[in-house]
């Protein structure tokens, strides 16, 4: 497991995250203040982007974003570095790991450095490690113990009995763990693209004894037997797909699912606040995270519907303590944040149809 970082490695880290802070606090109410008042409460997009755009703030908010991302990662990078890995590349206990060597990684994911992050989670081991302490302080500082997931599981996800549960995407199984923790009796598999996140993934959960199995595999094409899951999740994973790749990934959740089995997606979607909408797909562009404005733009219901897959429908998600809402809206805040959403639907069933 990553060590901790000394005090100077800590400094950075905290002078990158106090820099992104400051644009998500400062910036983007200022920015936020301003547009509004030169679009003069219009609410069409294109007067609203003309507005934002001839902000006096913008050029600094824009430039920000991404230089706040870049010097973040550049701060995790040298800490990791500078840390050795503690403990052996693999480890004995519970759970399994499958990686394919001969799996071809696709284009569309190997050629973008995706969220800023050289090398992305796919290229060294590494780079896996920078990941997973980029992902605590990417969400400016709030996310250390993984609060988002454990809320995820604990409020989107029905309290009821699984045989099979997969995680697609599941990275470095952060978002993995809490099912196996909350389902001891399930057999819990994580796929994903990435061997180095998933050899961090078996480390991890091997040595919180959790016995999870993690497979390398294109979440397009798991290889797991047809109507064999009762529970398919991803956190965090369909922002990063090309449009036709995500309506392929709905078409194998719904392959996967036995009947009535659940399907449950944490990720992003539209507010309905104009603004706030703009600043979310300009944060894709200025973040290369290049698919996310797709799935601003994309009917996922709709590819739902298509895969088979019944009573589709997205609910709001507060990150910050309530998980998930009753309602598709999302509370009033002044700050820039994520607007987590959870994609929820069910395999039919014969008589559905
Ligand atoms: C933002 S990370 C999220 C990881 C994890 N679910 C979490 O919440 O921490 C997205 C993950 O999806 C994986 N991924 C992207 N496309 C994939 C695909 N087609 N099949 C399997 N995994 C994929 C990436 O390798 C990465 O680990």
């Amino acid at each position: 497991m990553t060590k901790q970082p000394d005090l100077g490695q800590r400094a950075r880290l905290d002078f990158a995250l106090a820099l992104r802070q400051q644009w998500a606090r400062r910036m983007y109410p200022a920015l936020v203040r301003d547009s509004r008042k030169r679009a003069e409460h219009t609410t069409d997009p294109g007067t609203v982007a003309d507005a934002v755009h001839r902000s006096g703030v913008y050029p600094w908010f824009a430039w920000l974003e991404r230089t706040s991302q870049k010097q973040l990662w550049r701060a995790v990078s040298d800490a990791v570095a500078a840390e050795p890995e503690a403990g052996p590349p693999d480890v004995a206990g519970p759970g399994e790991l499958q990686l394919d060597p001969d799996l071809e990684l696709p284009g569309w994911y190997t050629d973008v450095d995706i969220h800023l992050q050289p090398g992305g989670i796919w290229s060294s081991d590494d780079a896996a490690r920078v990941y997973e302490l980029g992902a605590k302080l990417v969400m400016l500082g709030e996310n250390d113990d993984y609060v988002f997931h454990r809320l995820f599981v604990e409020t989107a996800v029905p309290d009821r009995p699984y045989r099979r549960i997969v995680d697609l995407g599941c990275g470095f199984g952060k978002s993995t763990r809490p099912f196996k923790a909350g389902w001891p009796d399930a057999e819990v598999v994580g796929v994903d693209l990435a061997a180095p996140a998933l050899r961090l993934a078996h480390r991890q959960a091997a040595a919180a004894h959790l016995a999870i199995r993690f497979l390398q595999r294109d979440a397009r094409r798991t290889g797991l037997e047809s109507s064999s899951v009762d529970l398919v999740t991803a956190t965090m994973l369909i922002h990063e797909l090309p449009t036709e790749v995500l309506a392929d990934v709905l078409v194998e959740a719904s392959r996967l699912l036995a009947p009535g089995g659940l399907l449950r997606i944490l990720d992003f979607q539209p507010t309905g606040d104009p603004i706030r909408d703009l600043a979310m797909v300009e944060h894709g562009r200025h973040n290369n995270e290049p698919y996310l404005p797709r799935l601003f733009a994309v009917d996922v219901l709709e590819l739902c519907r298509r895969a088979g897959l019944a009573d589709a429908g997205w609910v709001a998600f507060d990150e910050r303590g309530a998980g998930r809402l009753e309602t598709a809206s999302w509370p009033e805040r002044s700050e820039w944040h994520f607007p987590w959403a959870v994609l929820e639907a069910r395999k039919q069933e014969e008589r559905d149809a």
